[in-house]
């Protein structure tokens, strides 16, 4: 290396010692609310309870202008939220939230963090139950009047719940 590339190393390094003076700590609250990954088995899920019956009228307000009657999107602009069951090993895979996704408690999540698309992490926690059990519906899983809440939102069991396998290249330590 040469010198000239030595001492610019080492005054970035002596420059990287020194505090910026940019920024500031983030409050409690803020970080709380960042705060707000749930987990597979349901860890994080807050209080709060809805049905598919209560999740189609907030569908229809927030939703329905995006992803269609029903879930079934706008080819070209925003997902299908509905079919394409028993769709993924077939030549025309259709992957949707009910097709594809392993969880329903990640469904839950997406929905509370990003959606609506365009004010996402509005709605509160019955809301989203409720969205949540009325797409879970609409694909079949849950019944109508099936209540989704922290308890019952884990143990629904999603068609591509064992559809992804760990990879089996040497080199990559996956495990289940
Ligand atoms: C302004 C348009 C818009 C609105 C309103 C909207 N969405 Fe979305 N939605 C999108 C877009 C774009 C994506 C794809 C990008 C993404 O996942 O962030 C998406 C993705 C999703 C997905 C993941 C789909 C997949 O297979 O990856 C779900 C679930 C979802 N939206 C649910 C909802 C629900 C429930 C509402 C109402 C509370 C809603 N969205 C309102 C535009 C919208």
């Amino acid at each position: 290396m040469s010198r000239f590339l030595l001492s610019c190393l080492a005054l970035a390094t002596l420059l990287n010692a020194q505090p910026h003076g940019l920024g500031r700590p983030a409050t409690p609250e803020e970080v709380r609310a960042m705060d707000i990954t749930i987990l597979p088995d349901g860890t994080g899920l807050p209080a709060g309870k809805g049905t598919a019956v209560q999740g189609e009228v907030v569908f229809k307000s927030r939703c329905v202008v995006c992803h269609n009657e029903g879930g079934q999107g706008r080819p070209g602009a925003y997902p299908a939220l509905v079919g394409g069951i028993g769709s993924l090993a077939t030549a025309k895979p259709k992957k949707t939230v009910g097709s594809y996704w392993p969880y329903a408690t990640t469904v839950f999540d997406h929905i509370n963090r990003a959606m609506p698309f365009n004010t996402p992490h509005i709605l509160p926690p019955n809301d989203v139950y409720a969205v949540t059990a009325y797409i879970l519906f609409l694909n079949g899983i849950v019944q109508r009047n099936e209540e989704m809440n922290a308890q019952t939102l884990p143990k629904v069991v999603m068609p591509n719940r064992d559809g992804f396998v760990p990879d089996s290249r040497p080199d990559i330590k996956a495990k289940r």
